[in-house]
C-alpha cells in the first residue's frame, strides 16, 4: 500500500470538503468573464420558437415607433390648440396662412373640431396598434424564452450528471446549484421579454431622430448637441457601477463561503463554543460588501443627477433657440413641439436600451459558463457507449503497480505502486492505517478517477478497456459512510439493478 503517504489525521473524509472551502483556488470554471455569441444565446431554440422571436423582433419594432409617431400628433393638436385661441382673442388680425383673409374667416371653429377629432382618431389607433403589439412582443419573447430555458436546464443538469469524479472535486455543489438557478435565471432574462425591449427601445430611438430629422435637422442638431455629454454620464454610470456590483457580488460571495463553511461544519463549530467567532467572522465579511453597495448607490446618484442636468438643459436650449426660429418666422410652434417630443423619446429610449443591452450581456457572460458545462466531454463518460461488455465476469481482479493522486492534489502521491491480485470467490481485505488509499483502491476500482500509472485487470479487460455503465452494473459497494434510502436494506441492496 501507499508506503510515502502517512496521514495523521483520523478522519480524512472530512478533512477534503474543509480543505476545499479554506482554497478557493480550484473553482476552474469561473475563471475569467466570458461570453458566448448572441447566436449561440439561442441554440436551445427549436422552429417555433424562432418563429416567435422573428414575430417579436417586428412587433418590438412597432411598439418601439409608436411612441415618436405620437409626438407628431402632440404637434398637430397644439397647433389647432394655438390656432383656435389665436381665433378667439385676435379674430380681426390677418390670418398667417391667407393674407386677405382675418382669423375668425380663415380658422373656424368646425376646422378646428375636426383637426381636434382626427388626431383623437390617431391617437385611438396608435394606442390599439401598440397594445396588441406589446402584448405580441412580451408574449413571443416570453414563451419562447421559456422553452428555451427549458430544455436548458434538462441538458445542464443532464451534463453534470454526466462529469466524473475528479471534475465534481474541483466543482463544488454549492456552486453548481447557483448556477442551476442564478446563471439559467439570468439566460432566460435576457432572452425574455428584456429583449424585447431592447428592440423597442431601440426602434423607438431611430424613429424618435427620424420623425425629429425629416420635421426640422436644425433644431435636431441643436438639441443633440449635448448628448455627449449624456453619453458621457451614461459611460461614466455604467462603468461604476458594472465594477462595483461585480465587487459586491465577490465580497457577498465571500461572506457566503464564511456561513455555507460555518454550516455545513455545524457540529465542529458547537463543540467548540464557535457560534460567537463564526458569527462575527460572518459580520466583518458583510461589512465590505455593505459599503461597496452604499457606494454604489451614490454612483447612481451622482450619474442620474447629471444625465437628468443634462437632459433639462437640453430641453431648455431647444426652446430657447425654438423660441426663435419661431418668433422670426422660420418655424411653426407645432415643428418645434414635434422634434422636442422626438428627440426627448428618442434619446430616452437610447439610455433605456442601454440597461436592456446591459442584461443581454449579463445573459451571454452566465450562458457562457453553463454551456462550458454543456459541451465539457468527462474524461471518464457513464454514457459513453464505448467499451467491451464481457460476457461472461468470473471477478478475477488483477491490481498492478498502480501509482495514483488525486486530481486535486497532484502533489500528494496517494498510491505508490501497489499490486496484489483478488481471484474469483476470494475474500480481501486490505488493512492499513486511516488515509493510506483502502477507500482510493476501491474508487479506482470503480472508475471514479483513472489511475495515474500501472493497470487494473477484471478478468484479462484492462479497467479502461471496459464500458463504464457496464462496470458499474456489475460491482456492487457499499462506501465507507453509506448513504440509505427510505427503504429496507434488502431493497437498499438491490436500488443499483433494475432487475
Ligand atoms: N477526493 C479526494 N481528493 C483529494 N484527496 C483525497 C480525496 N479522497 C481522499 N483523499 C486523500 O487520500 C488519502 C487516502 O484516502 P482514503 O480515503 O483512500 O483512505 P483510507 O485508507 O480509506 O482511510 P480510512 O481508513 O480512514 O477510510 C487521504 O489522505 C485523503 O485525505
Ligand atoms: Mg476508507
Amino acid at each position: 500500500m501507499g508506503k510515502g503517504v502517512k496521514v495523521v489525521d483520523d478522519n480524512s473524509k472530512i478533512s477534503v470538503p474543509l480543505l476545499k472551502n479554506n482554497e478557493p483556488e480550484p473553482e476552474v470554471v469561473e475563471e475569467k468573464p466570458k461570453k458566448v455569441s448572441i447566436r449561440q444565446l439561442w441554440r436551445y431554440a427549436q422552429g417555433p420558437d424562432l418563429i416567435m422571436v422573428f414575430i417579436g423582433i417586428l412587433v418590438s419594432t412597432i411598439t418601439g415607433v409608436g411612441m415618436p409617431l405620437m409626438s407628431i400628433v402632440v404637434g398637430d393638436l397644439s397647433d389647432s390648440f394655438i390656432k383656435m385661441t389665436t381665433h378667439q382673442e385676435h379674430p380681426n388680425d390677418t390670418c398667417v396662412t391667407s393674407a386677405n383673409e382675418t382669423w375668425s374667416e380663415c380658422y373656424t371653429d368646425d376646422m378646428f373640431k375636426k383637426a381636434v377629432l382626427t388626431n383623437v382618431y390617431y391617437y385611438l389607433i396608435l394606442g390599439f396598434a401598440v397594445l396588441i403589439a406589446a402584448f405580441t412582443q412580451v408574449t413571443c419573447f416570453l414563451v419562447s424564452g421559456e422553452n428555451m430555458i427549458h430544455r436548458m436546464r434538462k441538458a445542464f443538469f443532464k451534463s453534470i450528471m454526466r462529469q466524473d469524479i475528479s471534475w465534481f472535486d474541483k466543482n463544488n455543489s454549492g456552486t453548481l446549484t447557483t448556477k442551476l438557478f442564478d446563471n439559467l435565471e439570468r439566460v432566460k432574462e435576457g432572452t425574455g421579454d428584456k429583449m424585447g425591449l431592447l428592440i423597442q427601445f431601440l426602434a423607438q430611438f431611430f424613429g424618435g431622430f427620424i420623425i425629429a430629422f425629416s420635421y426640422d435637422w436644425k433644431l435636431t442638431l441643436i438639441m443633440m448637441s449635448l448628448s455627449p455629454l449624456l453619453v458621457c454620464c451614461g459611460l461614466f454610470m455604467a462603468k461604476l457601477m458594472a465594477s462595483s456590483a461585480a465587487k459586491e457580488a465577490k465580497q457577498y460571495a465571500a461572506a457566503g463561503a464564511i456561513a455555507e463553511q460555518a454550516l455545513t461544519s455545524i457540529r465542529t463549530v458547537v463543540a467548540f463554543n464557535g457560534e460567537k467567532h463564526e458569527c462575527d467572522r460572518y459580520d466583518s465579511a458583510l461589512v465590505e460588501g455593505k459599503n461597496t453597495g452604499v457606494l454604489k448607490s451614490v454612483y447612481i446618484g451622482v450619474g442620474l443627477a447629471s444625465t437628468f442636468v443634462v437632459m433639462f438643459s437640453s430641453y431648455c436650449l431647444a426652446f430657447w433657440i425654438g423660441t426663435n426660429f419661431i418668433a422670426n418666422g422660420t418655424m411653426e410652434p407645432k415643428t418645434v413641439l414635434t422634434v422636442f417630443f422626438s428627440v426627448m423619446m428618442g434619446s430616452m429610449a437610447l439610455g433605456q436600451a442601454g440597461q436592456q443591452f446591459a442584461v443581454l450581456g449579463i445573459a451571454q457572460g452566465a450562458a457562457s459558463a453553463i454551456f462550458e458545462i454543456i459541451d465539457r466531454d468527462p474524461e471518464i463518460d457513464p454514457y459513453s457507449n464505448k467499451g467491451v461488455k464481457p460476457d461472461n465476469i468470473q471477478g478475477h481482479i488483477v491490481i498492478e503497480n498502480i501509482e495514483f493522486s488525486y486530481p486535486t492534489r497532484k502533489d500528494v502521491k496517494i498510491l505508490e505502486g501497489i499490486s496484489f491480485d483478488a481471484l474469483p470467490g476470494q475474500t480481501v481485505a486490505l488493512v492499513g492505517s486511516s488515509g493510506c488509499g483502502k477507500s482510493t483502491i476501491v474508487q479506482l476500482l470503480l472508475r471514479y478517477y483513472n489511475p495515474d500509472n500501472g493497470k487494473i485487470i477484471i478478468d484479462g479487460h484492462e479497467l479502461s478497456e471496459i464500458n463504464i455503465h457496464f462496470l458499474r452494473n456489475m460491482i456492487g459497494v457499499v462506501s465507507q459512510e453509506p448513504i440509505l434510502f427510505n427503504c429496507s436494506i434488502e431493497e437498499n441492496i438491490q436500488y443499483g439493478n433494475d432487475d
